[in-house]
């Protein structure tokens, strides 16, 4: 079965004003029109989902939230559900970037960051909370330099899709989106080098066949993250382990994303 390629762009914090918001999704609107056979989202800020659900409107671009909450309602002050980001007209959600499981690569003491870190088990709750409402998870998983460095990748890589799985079952694993993002490579210009960035994205794989079975296995979307930009876009996209990249740095610049979108 041939899988779709899925093209994200995370924003993260930027281009979160009305104005900004609204000229790049625009500008994504207009690069991709006619295309088809690949998904294309894009993943503002919070506050500006609503200006890019209009900018969308009639394109085949879809939205994606950058985060959210495993409880449907209540006393929790910050938060944003699942429930939330669908009526806001989100269908998929990115859940334990790195950048929230490492406390945004933050430097201030631990007093301060000591509630902002993610864990498995917060992003299985997210998963299970997203699939729920009716939609994808694109998972992220990645290991830090040091754990490949010190030979963990594998097993760093393995336990985190494992984690996030707990509870999930056959029908909604089949649906899911995985992102391979190397912590090393994510903003710093480092990109893993293709046939391994396809290797470690196979370990994805195989380790949804152990849980779910070939069928499930081959269903899955594994994109791959971390300095894609329009010069290393091709050859991995190319890989077969590799259905699409989740988009950071390149992903602000309507001309870099619509670039990458070609070479799926
Ligand atoms: P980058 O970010 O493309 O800027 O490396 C990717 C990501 O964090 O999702």
């Amino acid at each position: 079965m041939a899988r779709t390629p899925i093209i994200a762009g995370n924003w993260k914090m930027n281009k979160g004003t009305v104005a900004e918001a609204s000229a790049l999704a625009q500008e994504v609107v207009a690069a991709v029109a006619g295309k088809s056979g690949v998904t294309v989202v894009v993943c503002p800020p919070y506050t500006v989902l609503h200006t890019v659900r209009t900018a969308l409107t009639g394109s085949s671009v879809v939205m994606g939230a950058q985060d959210g909450f495993w409880k449907t309602t209540g006393a929790y002050t910050s938060q944003i559900s699942a429930e939330m980001l669908k009526d806001a007209g989100v269908s998929y959600v990115i859940l334990g970037h790195s950048e929230t499981r490492g406390r945004f690569g933050l430097s201030e003491p631990e007093e301060t960051l000591k509630h902002y870190g993610e864990t498995d088990a917060t992003v299985n709750l997210k998963v299970k909370a997203t699939l729920a409402a009716g939609l994808l998870p694109i998972i992220c998983i990645g290991e830090t330099l040091d754990e490949r460095e010190g030979g963990k990748t594998d097993f760093v890589v393995s336990s985190q899709v494992a984690g996030a799985l707990t509870g999930v079952t056959n029908d909604q694993a089949s649906k899911l989106v995985f992102a391979y993002e190397p912590v090393w490579a994510i903003g710093t210009g480092k990109v893993c080098d293709a046939a391994e960035a396809n290797r470690v994205c196979g370990i994805v794989r195989k380790t949804v066949h152990s849980l779910y079975g070939a069928e499930v296995a081959e269903a899955v979307r594994v994109q791959y993250g971390g300095s894609m930009k329009p010069d290393n876009a091709a050859e991995l996209l190319s890989q077969p382990h590799i259905d699409g990249g989740l988009i950071g740095g390149a992903a602000l610049k309507s001309a870099d994303f619509a670039a990458i979108i070609n070479a799926a």
